[in-house]
């Protein structure tokens, strides 16, 4: 008797095997759309927006595998391609080779922070790095680079020119074109969504190895409809060491999954102070990082210490100019986690004769 059933509602079973987002995103049923019609069956989902009835018997057949061995069938097809054009497809961009998310539980842990840091330290390894504010609630992203330009036209065309930052970063952000910071509350999900989504595909980015995007904080709708307008690649999530960190990596992660995606890795921000004397002072508690890693099934990227320096720079729009062994080790281990960018040699383990 398999465990699941066509009557079987999508959000039943992604509750119990998350995994089996996979699946269905595999056949074209986002997650999103178990998010919104909850109560939703397998059959009523393959039926309505699937492919086809005729997949409902593999469909099935995938789904118990997973139920019963805990592992995704071998024989999974590739995730559809993305629907383009139409103001609800994900956005495209040719020359934007992975598309990196920065996500945080809430607010103020220091995600525009890391998503900076990222940008800086992969351009900084010669790789082609591009900076997305997607999140509107403050000017973050901007104020750490220094750019305050509004971005041009570029000449004969509907394209937008990035500003770049001091060492040629291109950045992207709502806060370098709205007149006020006011005027950031007024614009609500859709429209930023829609907004998002140009920045993405209407922005003349050039070739980028990486396009960094910072999501608006929490585990909600705000990055959710972020993430939904971008082929996203990968998440890096980040948190601080208090009590409740790991559940909202929990949330995360369950988020991510519904959506089909990957989390990389997870940096644990604010982890310490180190006193005048060297040693190390954990001020928001002990670290999380092996829960983070349980909770997450991902890597502990980084341990971030607090750091005055990183508070005068990024207020300062010199982060840039950031320099410690923490940061450098977040680079070397992201650059391990994340999708191979073709500017990085090819391992010579991996056996590519000619
Ligand atoms: N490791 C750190 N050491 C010192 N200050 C930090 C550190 N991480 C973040 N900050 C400061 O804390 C504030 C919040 O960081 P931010 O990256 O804007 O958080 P979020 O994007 O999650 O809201 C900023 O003023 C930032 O400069
Ligand atoms: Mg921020």
């Amino acid at each position: 008797m398999p465990q699941i059933t066509p009557d079987t509602t999508i959000a039943d079973v992604v509750e119990r095997w998350p995994d089996a987002a996979r699946i269905f995103a595999a056949y074209g049923l986002s997650c999103a759309s178990c998010s919104i019609s909850k109560g939703e069956t397998i059959a009523q989902a393959v039926g309505g927006h699937g492919r086809g009835r005729l997949e409902i018997d593999t469909v099935m057949r995938q789904l118990n595998e997973l139920a019963a061995t805990g592992k995704l069938p071998a024989d999974l097809p590739e995730r559809p391609p993305a629907p383009s054009g139409g103001p609800k497809g994900v956005a495209q961009q040719a020359g934007v080779k992975h598309v990196i998310a920065v996500m945080s539980g809430k607010g103020g842990v220091g995600k525009s922070l890391v998503a900076g840091l990222l940008a800086v330290g992969l351009s900084r390894r010669g790789m082609k790095v591009g900076v997305l504010d997607g999140d509107i609630t403050g000017p973050s992203i901007p104020r750490m680079f220094g750019v305050r330009e509004k971005p041009g036209v570029v000449h004969g065309t509907q394209t937008l020119a990035p500003p770049r930052s001091r060492t040629g970063i291109p950045i992207m952000s709502m806060n370098l074109i709205l007149p006020s910071e006011e005027e950031a509350v007024i614009w609500r999900g859709p429209m930023v969504s829609g907004a998002i989504r140009q920045f993405f595909s209407d922005v003349a980015w050039g070739e980028l190895d990486f396009l960094i995007v910072d999501l608006p904080p929490g585990t909600s709708d705000a990055p959710l409809t972020v993430m939904q307008a971008l082929p996203v690649d990968g998440v890096v999530l980040v948190t601080t060491p208090q009590a409740l960190a790991t559940m909202v990596v929990t949330k995360a992660v369950r988020l991510v999954k519904q959506l089909g995606g990957d989390i990389l890795g997870v940096v644990e921000n604010m982890s310490y102070v180190t006193a005048p004397d060297g040693s190390r002072l954990e001020v928001f508690g002990p670290s999380q990082g092996l829960k983070l890693v349980i909770a997450s099934n991902a890597p502990l990227l980084a341990k971030m210490p607090i750091d005055p320096r990183i508070a005068e720079l990024a207020d300062n729009g010199g982060i840039e100019g950031y320099d410690a062994p923490e940061f450098d080790e977040l680079i070397t281990n992201f650059l391990a986690v994340a999708p191979a960018a073709p500017a990085e040699p090819v391992g010579a383990g991996h056996g590519h004769s000619h």
